[in-house]
């Protein structure tokens, strides 16, 4: 893998920018550090996949147009974070597990006063979640259920029953993704990562919640109607981020763009 931005006049170039090696996870985790957050600050990235032609999934999942690399560094995302936030219908469709404690990042996490594995916080308004699966009844920390005030009483209870964390981030049925950003920052949950999906994504995006994005393009063209990476109501005035860093390995593109 190497480095394509920013581009260092280093004479030679340092290991990193030599395209025929494979970066050890270490160097990965190095180049997708959270920046240094205030006392009370947090950090929202997003890390996603698209198809040169924007599509985010092809038969409703993302790994056809994913990669090798491209699931390295979605592992690495996931070890730096304090919390996975992702919509229910990933969940759904994706079939998500609990996320794992991987010995590859444990000092790293250890020494940034985190535990094992990242929580999974999934946004759901209807709880139409299966309360029985793993990802509920054995996390290694508990899995947090980010929901409206108004959510159906007897899912709450299921939810809890099953060891879950419910979180009210909403008035109403529907979580204020906002809102949603802070109640996890106040629970000490303030290196997020958000893995969407697209509705997800393009609410954070209209929030203006969204600190970073990391965005996978993978080399390869899809047509049809699948879903970009966020979708929703469009922006007012779109938002404009800078680029962080692009990477390249196989052909696929490893972008990261932050807030201005
Ligand atoms: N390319 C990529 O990187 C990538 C990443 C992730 C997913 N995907 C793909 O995207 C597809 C799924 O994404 P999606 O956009 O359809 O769904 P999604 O964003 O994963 O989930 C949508 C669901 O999340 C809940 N939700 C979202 N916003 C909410 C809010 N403000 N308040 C309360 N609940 C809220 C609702 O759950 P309830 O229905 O339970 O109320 C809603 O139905 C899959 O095909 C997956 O493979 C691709």
């Amino acid at each position: 893998m190497r480095r394509l931005f920013p581009v260092t006049d280093q004479t030679p170039a340092p290991p990193q920018d030599r395209a025929d090696r494979e970066w050890s996870l270490d160097e990965l985790a190095e180049a997708y550090a959270y920046p240094v957050l205030g006392t009370d600050g947090h950090w929202l990235r997003a890390n996603m996949v698209s198809t040169l032609d924007g599509a985010a999934q092809h038969d409703g999942r993302s790994q056809p147009i994913s990669g090798e690399t491209d699931m390295r560094i979605f592992g690495t995302l996931r070890a730096l974070a304090d919390v996975v936030v992702v919509g229910a219908e990933t969940v759904r469709q994706e079939g998500y597990r609990p996320a794992r404690a991987r010995e590859a990042f444990a000092a790293r996490r250890a020494a940034a006063g985190q535990g094992p594995a990242p929580a999974i916080a999934v946004v759901t308004a209807r709880m139409d979640l299966d309360f029985s699966l793993p990802l509920f009844t054995s996390p290694l920390v508990p899995t947090l259920v980010v929901t409206g005030a108004t959510a159906p009483a007897d899912r709450v209870a299921e939810a809890l029953k099953a060891g879950a964390e419910v979180v009210v981030a909403g008035d109403g049925a529907a979580v204020d993704p906002a809102r949603a950003v802070r109640e996890l920052a106040e629970r000490g949950l303030r290196r997020q990562l958000t893995e969407g999906g697209p509705r997800l994504l393009g609410q954070f995006v209209a929030a203006d919640a969204l600190d970073e994005l990391c965005l996978t393009i993978s080399p390869m063209l899809a047509a049809g109607d699948a879903q970009r990476i966020a979708g929703g109501p469009s922006v007012t005035v779109p938002h404009r981020l800078a680029p962080a860093s692009v990477l390249e390995e196989a052909g696929f593109l490893f972008t990261s763009y932050r807030r201005i």
